[in-house]
């Protein structure tokens, strides 16, 4: 389960979570990092949202690690090659050379406001955040339910993955773009966003 949160609700949404689904289900707090938006002369630009994730049995879950960007390798030695390591006890230490392991930190774009992806609801995310997301934390042919789907992008995001997709919103807007972006996707068709 993962619930996507700004500042303002965050901390209590933590709270009543813990109680749903036991702190010992906690997985993850995820800090999406982004830079676009205002700023303030008052206090530090507020620039990341949370996503908190749980487990609904600890053990049981679902996760893959995920390797992106590079190394700093600035200083290290390198081989004949030219390939950096480092020097160990036990030898020399490569690189994984798929890059380092995705933390819990995410810096992801927003949307510019060019951007192709752009759907016009105001709340829509970057779909390379949502993909990212279910990659770590669902298998192909999983379902995916997003209840509050707004503009569909974990949807989109989820078929685009060859994960089942169902969501909802109380919007009706919201589930026409959905169902648009959705027809405008490959052959699974079975899922449909419903108000
Ligand atoms: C933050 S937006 C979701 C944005 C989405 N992730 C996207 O990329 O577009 C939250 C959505 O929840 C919907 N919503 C709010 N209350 C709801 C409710 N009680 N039942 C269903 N949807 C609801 C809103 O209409 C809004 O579209």
């Amino acid at each position: 389960m993962c619930a996507h949160l700004d500042w303002h609700a965050v901390h209590y949404v933590k709270v009543l979570l813990d109680r749903v689904f036991g702190p010992e289900n906690f997985l993850n707090e995820i800090i999406w990092s982004y830079r676009t938006g205002g700023t303030s002369p008052r206090w530090f630009p507020r620039k990341h949202d949370t996503l908190l994730i749980y487990a609904r049995c600890l053990g049981r879950h679902t996760f893959h690690a995920i390797r992106a960007g590079t190394y700093r390798t600035d200083g290290l030695n390198r081989d004949e090659d030219g390939k950096p390591y480092k020097n160990t006890r036990s030898g020399r230490l490569y690189f994984d050379a798929r890059g380092p392991l995705v933390t819990d930190v995410w810096e992801v774009p927003f949307l510019s406001t060019v951007s192709d992806e752009r759907t016009g609801y105001p709340t829509q995310k970057p779909l390379a955040l949502l993909c990212r997301l279910l990659l770590a934390f669902t298998n192909p042919d999983d379902l995916v339910v997003d209840p509050f789907c707004g503009s569909g992008t974990t949807l989109v995001a989820a078929e685009q993955l060859d994960r089942r997709a169902l969501g909802c919103d109380i919007i009706s807007e919201a589930v026409h773009l959905t169902n648009r972006r959705l027809g405008t996707l490959g052959p699974r068709r079975s899922d449909q966003a419903t108000r």
